[in-house]
């Protein structure tokens, strides 16, 4: 993060109370009830989780433990001996409940017409065909099936399905292309891999079948593929014997038999997703049943206030974190109606967001304030024709939200009176672990607040450990969580040592980012601390698009590192030292950046790429990465201890490639600006 966006971060002033109008029928209704939720998970966490698991889930046998500690392992085990199933959870229970004909699922395709809604009793049934026909293809408890689909329905109705079996599930992002695929289903040694013929985004079509097709030939576990026709692609290869066609599949069992849960043990994986750490290798992050099924119905009821006849929108992809936990497991568990949008915010026009609002009555918007930032450059006549008056609570997650994006969103979505929960969090952490409570706390602009009831977060220096009392004044450092949490991952999978490098440092979990705490007790996350970029909102490993750089001939080494982005919160940068015979030309460039998109996706590629002679390293040989980030910020003169550099001369070089490189992007942006200038204007005539 550039020193300049911290400071404003840090000397942001204002703060908002919580809202008095819908209080009083609030979960967590004004600060002295928020303050004894905080005192009872203190005084006894595990009675507090019992608690909680109790009234939020239906389980088949009871706990003989709420916690299992193993502290030298660090492995925390929740619910021990307890029985219960996601699916029936997120399901059947509600059959009984009187919502059996509530919408469960609403979602919305691209195109304007393109809508389709599931009550809890079609999803039941859907839910109970898939898991029938999954179960033809032989999958069983612990098998794992990879999930390379875009927002349709069915890849819910997939994970729900796999959930009812005790399959694990483990969903790719459809934006990942070759590599990350590859990686992904390699690393979950999937079985099954469900898939559509294409997805559709921004009006176009992209073949995700077709795309599949080759990665399989280096993935030996994948015994079928299933394949939803969702985009009516007529020439989908499909091979014999492997492929077979998801309408076909399910056509053989009928709409009135159940498909009985498979009674998982609290600590049975429901999931694994992949996320991007230090290595060039994604980490395959595990979570449990009881303990993530407890943690996600609990956060989304007291974070988002959520009420029966609430409408909740969470615009997370579902290949993400955020769309499990917020999008699918957290609502459903609580019988909610969930939405779910295929599209983008700005296609057709930017008002796509705001006219799914008024068309379905959102209740409860979570976003990411890259969203808001591009939604916000557009102005605010995309809002202000739509009536925005049924929505409640606002939400935000994935990156900072700098205060003027916060206060575009309060001011423009929120009629200067909604709160915004900011929500810090990870695909480690399960669930939200840093938010306010809508109705009960003061918010400050860019803060994400205090810590939930439960969550013991703190921030760490090097050298300090968990016991030290850190808990007065101002202070900066490592985001720690020092006591477990029932959202907290099962472990890594496949991957014992990747698990326990997250305690190494301070003996309790380490983030990964570094946070400020101010006088009040307010969390202020500064970003990440590791090898991670965070581009709107997506985790993403330098080390993975640095080893795909460096597998092209052209390349004898590269260091990827971020850069502040006014969109996308952070950019990538890729400095790439060329073996002898290669000339630095834009045509190399663009052969680089096609070979990440190609190989990790459009996501991962290099913003800017600047070639160099070579890399500041230390004697050891290695890469120092800190310099290389504050000359891509633009920082020249503060570089730090430059004493530990084996060449100090390699620095001068870099920053005037650096100076050129900027000097070269501003004259075009700036060409760019006057065209724009003249399209804007005759949108803005369009408009009109
Ligand atoms: O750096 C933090 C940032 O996103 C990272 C986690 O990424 P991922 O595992 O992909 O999960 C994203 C969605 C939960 C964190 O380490 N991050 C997440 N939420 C916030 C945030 N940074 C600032 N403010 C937030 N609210």
């Amino acid at each position: 993060m550039s020193q300049e966006r911290l400071t404003t971060l840090l000397t942001e002033q204002r703060s908002y109370l919580p809202p008095q109008h819908g209080k009083s029928s609030a979960w967590v209704c004004g600060s002295e009830e928020a303050e004894a939720l905080y005192r009872a998970a203190l005084d006894d966490p595990n009675d507090f989780w019992a608690a909680r698991a109790s009234q939020l889930l239906h389980w088949f046998k009871r706990w003989d433990k709420v916690l299992e500690a193993d502290e030298e392992r660090h492995k925390y085990r929740w619910f021990t001996g307890a029985k219960l199933n996601a699916s029936f959870n997120c399901i059947d229970r509600h059959l009984f409940s009187g919502r059996r004909n509530k919408a469960a699922l609403i979602w919305q395709g691209e195109k304007e017409m393109d809508v389709r809604c599931f009550t809890y009793q079609m999803l039941y049934t859907e839910v109970c065909r898939v898991a029938h026909a999954l179960s033809s293809l032989r999958i069983r408890k612990g098998d794992r099936v990879a999930l390379y689909m875009p927002m349709i329905p069915e890849l819910v109705i997939a994970m729900l399905a796999c959930a009812r079996i005790g399959a694990i599930h483990t969903t790719i992002f459809s934006g990942y292309a070759e590599g990350g695929v590859r990686s992904r289903i390699q690393g979950a040694k999937a079985k099954v891999v469900i898939t559509a013929d294409a997805a559709v985004r921004a009006g176009k079509l992209k073949p995700l079948k077709a795309n599949l097709d080759p990665i399989l030939e280096k993935c030996p576990s994948v015994a079928h593929v299933v394949v939803v026709n969702h985009a009516d692609l007529y020439d989908v290869k499909m091979t014999p014997n492997r492929d077979i066609w998801w309408h076909d599949l399910i056509e053989d069992f009928t709409l009135d038999v159940d498909f009985p849960c498979e009674s998982m043990d609290a600590n049975d994986p429901l999931f694994l997703l992949h996320t991007s750490g230090s290595t060039g290798k994604p980490t395959g992050i595990m979570h449990s049943t009881g303990g993530y099924l407890t943690y996600a119905a609990h956060t989304t009821q007291w974070i988002f206030d959520m009420r029966d006849d609430d409408v909740h929108w969470c615009t997370a992809d579902i290949g993400w974190i955020t769309g499990h936990t917020y999008g699918v497991y957290g609502p459903l568990a609580l019988g909610a109606t969930t939405m779910m949008f295929e599209g983008v915010p700005n296609w057709p026009k930017p008002d796509r967001y705001w006219r799914m609002v008024e068309k379905f009555r959102v209740n409860i918007l979570y976003t990411a304030p890259t969203v808001i930032r591009s939604l916000m450059r557009m102005g605010e006549a995309w809002t202000e024709r739509y009536d925005l008056g049924t929505l409640r609570i606002l939400g935000s997650v994935g990156e900072p939200m700098n205060p003027e994006a916060w206060h575009w969103y309060h001011r423009n979505i929120g009629g200067s009176e909604l709160p915004i929960v900011d929500t810090w969090w990870q695909t480690e952490t399960g669930g939200a672990m840093i938010s306010p409570f809508p109705y009960a706390t003061k918010l400050k602009p860019g803060s994400v607040t205090k810590p939930l009831p439960g969550v013991d977060a703190a921030v760490l220096r090097d050298g300090q450990t968990p016991d030290m009392d850190t808990s007065e004044g101002r202070r900066s450092g490592h985001l720690v969580i020092r006591k477990p949490w029932p959202g907290m991952m099962l472990g890594v999978y496949n991957d014992e040592e990747k698990y326990q490098s997250y305690f190494q440092r301070f003996g309790c979990y380490e983030s990964g980012d570094g946070a400020e705490v101010d006088e009040d007790g307010y969390f202020w996350i500064l970003g990440r601390i590791d090898d991670s970029i965070n581009v709107s909102g997506h985790r993403l490993s330098t080390a993975e698009i640095e080893a795909v750089l460096a597998s092209c001939p052209e390349v004898a080494e590269a260091a990827v590192v971020p850069m502040p982005h006014p969109l996308k919160g952070e950019g990538i940068y890729a400095y790439v030292v060329t073996r002898d015979e290669v000339p630095w030309s834009e045509d190399v460039r663009k052969k680089l950046r096609d070979t990440v998109r190609r190989d990790i996706g459009a996501l991962a590629s290099p913003e800017y790429i600047q070639f160099a002679e070579a890399l500041p390293k230390t004697c050891s040989g290695k890469v120092i990465r800190r310099m290389l980030r504050k000359i891509a910020g633009g920082t020249y003169d503060d570089l730090g201890d430059t004493t530990a550099l084996a060449k100090p001369e390699v620095l001068k070089p870099i920053i005037f490639g650096h100076q050129n490189l900027m000097l070269g992007q501003h004259e075009t942006a700036s060409a760019a600006a006057e065209e724009h200038g003249q399209e804007k204007d005759s949108t803005a005539e369009k408009q009109d």
